[in-house]
């Protein structure tokens, strides 16, 4: 383990002693919990895991195959096949499975944009036919581009529907894609785009984000630019109007939207694929600068998200009736996070849609035009499964108890939370100011890689504890482990580990195999069989966490080089590398520091080349730079200049130090005598930026 040691944190989870049991369905608004004990979850979850491939097997059954599995699960660590022989396709599943069920008319997708003209923002409804039809023709419209089975599409899109329209398309003809978060910068284009030998990106003109258009095309264009003359050139991009601001375009590899789906037709049958022919790629920070290609594949996470959306947010879709009306009885769920994102892929589409509840998407910000969109939302779509980040709750704290007061939240029955770990106080605050007490908390933990929820409460069955991330969902065999694997006791801390394969895990690291074995199958050596690159049989999250005499967890936050931004990681390393590629930054150590809204900030300490004055100007042309490198999230909040970085005298800087000198910790009770210069850290405490 590194010096990020996760007892330190141990002592102040201990310290939070409140339980909240369930509330009744009808407190909370709805007919009935499905799983509505800690009895049922138990038994439930004890077959899971006694009986993988018939529990699993029962699951996959509520959804369509063209052709049954005959194994369901092959196991040969690190290498998992789940529904082994088996044929489906997950765009059928969310969206013509509904059609041919006779539910071709329910609300499939519900969207919001951001501006508000004379008050009224303008809203669109999809109901499943609606989307069979534009899937089917941007589906088509990709074929027409030469787009086959295996070849990998590029996203780069705001919050619109036609984001999970292209998702879809790709899923329908068998293209991963691989989705670009729109606040990310065109060097993140050029990497994930080299990476994935993707030849066709699919984008918008903007993007509407606080009042302002975000220069989608641009940041696209300027990639392209700097691919033209590789092997790795784009074909073709892809641009739908949105915002019709002014973008330039270049006639052999530019093509509208709207030009190519009016030529397709309305039905596109869907591709038969394989369980585990890849479904996507998504791009996650880790301890090194290179972000790492997430491969997720069909079948397994197919069933996963759908099971994982239905319990943890308690989904009933025969609540929606009549069609196409929001009554004050039909479930509307609204995942706030964004497509870019993992949670944007497994709770906004593919866990969504299979369960025929309607998904609301939302294009802008937080507080446009006040701070109380959100709310406005809620109230005026009646939503009833509510999931966001703990950043965002500290935000909505900060802006004012005013803006939930003001609307109705009463349509409210489950809220739920990812990210990172939520401090107590917020979880008070969102089960008294928004849930008003009458609606569960789910804190929910998992990972891009894991695909879906791993500890999680079910909203009817586990008692709650701020901050708690409690229990393992159904088939997640999770542990507290040292570094050879055993169990550690009740009440201490240690390695989170999970110790048996699950449907949506990830299946690799996009063409690194021995970076997939090294982050995630090397760190325990189970029975003696781990180091020398002999894979572990425990899955390593990378996390570190506590459980304790009931056997809750409590996330306590990374282990290794990875800082945790407003739910979002990012390794300090990429960051590093940005400034360093700044021409008067000669070296930087970045770590994370507390900080009151984004839980994590970014501090960075930097040394500049011999010749460079450090003033106000540089600090802030270093956090552009940064943000032109990576994206507005990898923007340090504090920059300090220092003439040198402690290191020890074999040359490693110590983290462990710049992080307490970043929480301002004015005693730095640590042991120093492996430093080489201890006036270095003298001055870094001294001169604060
Ligand atoms: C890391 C994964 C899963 C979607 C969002 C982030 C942290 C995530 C929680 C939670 C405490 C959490 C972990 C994890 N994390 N959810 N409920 N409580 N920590 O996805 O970018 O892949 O990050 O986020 O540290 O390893 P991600």
């Amino acid at each position: 383990m590194t010096d990020q040691s996760p007892s330190a944190g141990i002592e102040s989870v201990l310290k939070e002693n409140r339980v909240f049991p369930p509330q009744d369905p009808a407190t909370a608004g709805t007919p009935e919990w499905l799983i509505s004990s800690m009895d049922a979850y138990r038994e439930q979850h004890q077959y899971s895991i006694q009986d993988p491939d018939g529990y699993w097997s029962e699951v996959a059954s509520e959804l369509h195959w063209f052709t049954p599995w005959n194994k369901v699960l092959e196991w040969n660590a690190p290498d998992a096949k789940w529904f082994v022989g088996g044929t489906t396709n997950i765009c059928y599943n969310c969206v013509d499975r509904q059609v041919d069920s006779g539910h071709g008319d329910d609300t499939a997708i519900i969207w919001e944009g951001e501006p508000v003209v004379a008050g009224e923002p303008e809203i669109r409804h999809l109901s499943y036919l609606d989307l069979q039809r534009e899937v089917s023709r941007f589906a088509g419209a990709l074929r027409s581009l030469g787009v086959r089975k295996g070849d990998v599409v590029t996203i780069y899109m705001g919050m619109v529907p036609e984001l999970a329209i292209a998702c879809l398309a790709c899923a329908r003809i068998g293209a991963p894609h691989s989705v670009i978060f729109g606040g990310f910068s065109s060097k993140a284009i050029v990497d994930r785009v080299c990476d994935a030998k993707s030849k066709v990106i699919v984008t918008c003109d903007g993007a509407w984000r606080r009042g302002k258009v975000v220069p989608l095309k641009d940041n696209v264009d300027e990639a392209c630019a700097e691919l033209a003359t590789t092997p790795d050139a784009v074909e073709t991009v892809v641009t739908l109007k949105r915002c019709a601001n002014d973008i330039a375009w270049s006639s052999d590899r530019d093509r509208w939207w709207h030009d190519l789906v009016a030529e397709q037709p309305d039905e596109v049958p869907c591709e038969h694929m394989d369980a585990e022919d890849m479904l996507f790629l998504l791009y996650t920070s880790g301890s090194t600068g290179k972000p790492k290609g997430i491969v997720h594949t069909t079948g397994g996470y197919m069933v996963y998200t759908y099971l994982t959306s239905k319990y943890v947010f308690n989904l009933i879709p025969d609540l929606n009736k009549p069609a196409r009306s929001q009554g004050p009885n039909g479930q509307v769920f609204w995942c706030t996070a964004d497509v870019g994102w993992v949670t944007g892929h497994s709770y906004i589409i593919y866990g969504l849609l299979p369960n025929r509840v309607p998904t609301l998407m939302y294009e802008g910000a937080p507080n446009f035009p006040q701070e109380d969109r959100f709310w406005d939302i809620v109230e005026r779509h009646k939503v009833t499964q509510f999931y966001t980040a703990p950043t965002a709750i500290r935000a909505f704290m900060k802006w004012g108890d005013e803006h939930p007061k003001a609307h109705d939240l009463s349509s409210l029955q489950v809220l739920g939370s990812v990210g990172e770990p939520i401090n107590p106080e917020a979880w008070m605050w969102y089960r008294d100011t928004i849930g008003g007490g009458r609606c569960p908390i789910v804190d929910t933990w998992w990972q891009t890689e894991t695909g879906g929820h791993m500890l999680t409460p079910l909203p009817g069955a586990t008692p709650a504890k701020p901050g708690s991330c409690t229990l393992p969902f159904f088939g997640i065999d999770a542990a507290i482990v040292d570094e050879l694997g055993v169990e550690q006791p009740l009440g201490t801390g240690g390695l989170l580990a999970i110790r048996k394969p699950w449907p949506s895990m990830l299946r690799g690291i996009h063409g690194d195999r021995e970076r997939y074995i090294d982050t995630y199958w090397s760190k325990f050596e189970v029975d003696g069989q781990t180091p020398a690159g002999c894979p572990s049989p425990y899955y390593f999250p990378g996390d570190g966490a506590l459980h304790d005499n009931d056997g809750y967890f409590w996330i306590l936050g990374r282990v290794d080089d990875v800082i945790n931004v407003s739910g979002h990681r990012l390794g300090t390393m990429e960051v590093e590398s940005a400034l360093v590629s700044h021409p008067t930054v000669v070296e930087a150590a970045v770590v994370g520091m507390p900080h009151d809204i984004k839980g994590t900030g970014i501090a960075a300490f930097v040394t500049l080349g011999s010749n460079q004055e450090p003033t106000d100007e540089l600090r802030q042309a270093l956090r552009s730079h940064v943000a032109d490198e990576i994206g507005a999230i990898a923007k340090p909040d504090q920059i300090r200049f220092t003439a040198a970085l402690p290191k020890t005298r074999s040359g490693k800087i110590m983290r462990r130090l710049l992080r307490s000198i970043a929480a301002g910790e004015t005693e730095l009770n640590q042991d120093t005598t492996t430093l080489e210069d201890y006036t270095v850290v003298a001055t870094l405490q001294k001169d604060e930026g």
